[in-house]
């Protein structure tokens, strides 16, 4: 199948030198594009910076800001078979980017943040896309409930939930552990490395694919 994966964090710029990002390591992200080739799979990795090494024989396209990434979405989604969206995305960007370093001045500064596409939120709507849709969320409460909520309002086949408030998992660790969220059951994966965790979702999805229901 041809599969793409968005990985790793957005850069919102608020000067030249500054920006508005995340955690985000791209480690899980790139771990699923490395165990779709593995399995024989077509990737396209759009990615935010990261510095990780490009896995062999994906196709990659490097992105900053969530605006580039939406637009390198909209353009390639139309040919996939399926697409996992594991890039960790800012909501918000600063409303106006200032054309020169801000100086130090005043005590205080206020930054105006706008609303930033939803990318994943637009798959079914705006680029029409029709193949398996799979979904992360990076919670800190009510993980099952706000997964749930997501799968649903997304129109995703999967959603992967991880608890980023436990230290050393998810964000910037080599390690994770997921609950995926399906529209008629959820099953807990165990902590494990993201590589493991990788091959795993590849064969969830591959399920998910060939119609294969793990429904109780
Ligand atoms: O990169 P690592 O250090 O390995 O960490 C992995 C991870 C914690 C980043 C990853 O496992 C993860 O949870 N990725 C999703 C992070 C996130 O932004 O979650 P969210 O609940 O805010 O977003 C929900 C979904 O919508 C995600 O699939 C996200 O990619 C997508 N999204 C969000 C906002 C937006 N504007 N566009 C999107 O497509």
């Amino acid at each position: 199948m041809k599969v793409l994966i968005t990985a790793g964090p957005t850069r919102e710029p608020i000067d030249p030198v500054r920006f508005l990002g995340n955690r985000s390591s791209g480690r899980m992200g790139y771990a699923l594009a490395e165990a779709c080739v593995h399995a024989g799979h077509e990737v396209l990795l759009v990615s935010g910076p990261c510095e990780l090494d490009v896995p062999g024989h994906v196709d990659f396209i490097p992105v900053e800001t969530a605006a580039d990434m939406f637009e390198a979405v909209r353009r390639h989604l139309g040919r996939m078979d399926a697409a996992v969206f594991a890039a960790a995305v800012a909501d918000y960007r600063p409303a106006r980017p200032a054309d020169r370093k801000i100086k130090k001045q005043a005590e205080t500064l206020t930054l105006e943040l706008v609303r930033n596409p939803d990318i994943l939120g637009s798959a079914r709507g705006e680029f029409g896309f029709r193949g398996t849709l799979v979904g992360f969320a990076a919670e800190t409460e009510s993980l099952e409930a706000n997964a749930r909520d997501k799968l649903r309002r997304k129109g995703c086949d999967l959603v992967i939930a991880n608890d980023v408030s436990r230290p050393g998992l998810g964000f910037e660790s080599d390690r994770n552990r997921v609950l995926l969220v399906y529209p008629d059951h959820s099953e807990a994966l165990p902590e494990d490395d993201k590589h493991q965790l990788a091959h795993k979702i590849v064969r969830e999805i591959e399920g998910l694919r060939s119609g294969a229901s793990k429904a109780p």
